[in-house]
């Protein structure tokens, strides 16, 4: 792999220059306040904007939030994280109301060495995304226009060929930011030759999200434990009624036959919470997954699960975690996701853990982000790493 990192670009010297960082400042924002309610994304690129400022540099920043439609929306607007990041760095944030625009280019042209703007967000246009790769590399010119050099720091994004992840690498002096560098120096441990046992825990509400990696760890990993959503249709698969929980009708086939080949890897629970309906005040028990009620839904894997997964985690060497046991987010159906978490965090292991939800239930749970591994910022991009795939992002850094 041969690709350089910020502190070639640093030794080059940057003072002056204008540096154009992409970044994955998609952070979750309170759907009523639109307060950021986890701003993980945004620290972990503190160490490259951090560097490059303290070098001098002109430091352009740039990313997406959320799925706007290729049109400014309002509500997807990065200004509430241009004031976030201007916090955290100490120093105001330059903000562009629009991504290439007049804002854009006056913002840009203003800013003097070691200042540093944010341009509004990338998604707003509809080149960003484009399938079309004409006019894709049309909005990608335009980005380029605002530096002299770039940095991908977007680890998040790295999986989407997007203009600003792909194309401007082709258009620009290239390098890797300290986030992406320290993401994939993680994630290869993993693919690599890891310490055994190697325990992957995997949750989230669809099997369908996770089928490829799925089939791509059983081969490698030596258990592998279900919880969250997707958990019901493995169930199902092996004859059990869920009731009215989660359930790809779809999928069950494909469940059972992943079941039969994993040759006594795949884990599932045992126990579940179950409550009257998808609401933080349902009335709600636990029982074992052969009795659950008919007119009632799983929200989280219960104690005895809970206790058959920390055991298998306290004698594995290296954890992976994706994805919520459960309804993390009301406290009734918390104990799952906070236990397992726990175990992990417990375990003489190698730990990461990978994705936006899992990362984000740590910091909720009010857990010790440093008794962790490794936290990463990316769900898809990391579970696409874990499955072999060529990311884009990446891929563009090595030419
Ligand atoms: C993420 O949140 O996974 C990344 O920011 C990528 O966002 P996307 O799935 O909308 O491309
Ligand atoms: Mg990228």
């Amino acid at each position: 792999m041969s690709i350089r990192t910020l502190d070639d670009l640093l030794a080059e010297g940057v003072s002056g220059r204008r540096v154009l960082v992409r970044a994955d400042l998609n952070v979750p924002l309170d759907k009523q306040t639109g307060d950021i309610t986890d701003d993980g994304r945004i620290r972990a690129v503190l160490p490259t904007l951090g560097a490059l400022v303290e070098a001098g540099a002109k430091v352009v920043v740039c990313s997406h939030l959320g799925r706007p439609k290729g049109a400014p929306d309002p509500q997807f607007s990065l200004s509430p994280v241009a004031g976030r990041l201007g916090e955290l760095l100490g120093a105001p944030v330059h903000f562009a109301t629009d991504t290439v625009g007049e804002s854009a280019r006056s913002t840009v042209a203003d800013l003097a060495d070691g200042q540093v703007a944010l341009l509004e967000n990338l998604r707003f246009n509809a080149g960003e995304t484009s399938k079309d790769e004409a006019e894709r590399g049309a909005f990608a010119d335009q980005l380029a226009a605002f530096g002299d050099a770039y940095v991908d720091d977007a680890f998040g994004a790295v999986h989407r060929k997007h203009a600003s992840v792909f194309d401007v690498s082709a258009r620009l002096p290239h390098v890797a930011g300290r986030l992406v560098l320290r993401e994939v120096e993680v994630l290869s441990k993993l693919t690599g030759a890891p310490e055994r046992p190697y325990v992957v825990v995997l949750g989230g509400s669809k099997v369908s999200d996770k089928l490829a990696v799925i089939e791509a760890l059983l081969p490698t990993v030596d258990r592998l434990l279900i919880g969250g959503g997707m958990c019901f249709t493995f169930l199902k698969a092996q004859g059990l009624e869920v009731g009215t929980s989660l359930l790809e009708k779809d999928m069950v086939d494909t469940c059972r036959n992943l079941l039969e080949r994993a040759n006594g890897k795949i884990l599932l629970p045992v126990d579940v919470v179950v409550a009257d309906a998808f609401a933080p005040d349902a009335a709600h028990d636990t029982v074992r997954v052969d009795g659950i009620p008919s007119h009632r839904l799983g929200l989280d894997v219960g104690p005895e699960t809970v206790a058959g997964f920390s055991a298998a985690l306290s004698q594995a060497k290296t954890i992976f975690w994706n994805g919520p046991m459960g309804v993390f987010e009301m406290p009734a159906f918390a104990a799952g996701t906070r236990g397992i978490a726990e175990a992990i965090t417990k375990a003489d292991a190698f730990s990461v853990v990978g994705g936006g939800d899992s990362a984000a239930a740590v910091r909720a749970l009010g857990l010790d982000e440093s008794s962790f591994g490794h936290i990463s910022t990316g769900g898809g991009a990391s579970l696409e790493y874990l499955e072999g795939k060529t990311l884009p992002g990446i891929a563009a850094l090595e030419n």
